[in-house]
């Protein structure tokens, strides 16, 4: 099924060219890393600073509203020693491996939302489509982009 692009096009328009993007890129070969700082903030600011706010300092404008705040993504290095935990924050992104025995998290789950809307991206496509990578793409250059941030 292809999802109709008349919904939140702004957003979608963004989405579909990352994926272009990351679609193009020699397969097997990650996208240099100053393209994933730059495609990471893209999807930053189309997607995570409503709540994390447009620095990552936690002080978007739907954080007020949320029961758990989101944390200042700008310090995660020095809350975790001086190191930037890259699996740990890619899993937090993700989400799909999260397991939350106490209630509701408060950040959406990425992966879900990734692997989808590469899927209808896939269905135009006459060739295969590696769409797990092109989903882990995105997460990727975010993960590089919150790299890029730390304080
Ligand atoms: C609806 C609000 C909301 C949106 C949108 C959102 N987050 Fe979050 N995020 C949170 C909240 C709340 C937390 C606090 C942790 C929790 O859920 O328990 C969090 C936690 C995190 C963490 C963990 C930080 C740490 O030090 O443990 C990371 C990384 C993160 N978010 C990245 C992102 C990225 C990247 C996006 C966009 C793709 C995003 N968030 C979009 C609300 C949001």
């Amino acid at each position: 099924m292809i999802t109709s692009i008349s919904t939140a096009r702004p957003a979608l328009q963004l989405c579909a060219a990352s994926l272009l993007l990351l679609a193009t890129a020699v397969p097997g070969r990650a996208l240099d890393e100053a393209s994933q700082v730059a495609l990471g903030k893209t999807e930053y600011i189309a997607h995570c600073a409503a709540c994390h706010g447009a620095g990552g300092k936690g002080d978007g404008p739907v954080a007020e509203v949320l029961a758990k705040k989101p944390l200042d993504l700008t310090r995660i290095s020095a809350r975790y020693s001086g190191q930037f935990p890259r699996d740990a924050v890619q899993q937090v992104i993700d989400g799909r491996n999260m397991i939350n025995p106490h209630g509701d998290r408060g950040m959406p789950v990425w992966g879900n939302r990734y692997f989808q809307s590469a899927m209808s991206l896939a269905e135009g496509v006459p060739h295969d489509v590696d769409v797990q990578a092109l989903a882990f793409g995105r997460v990727a250059a975010l993960v590089t982009y919150l790299e890029a941030i730390q304080e």
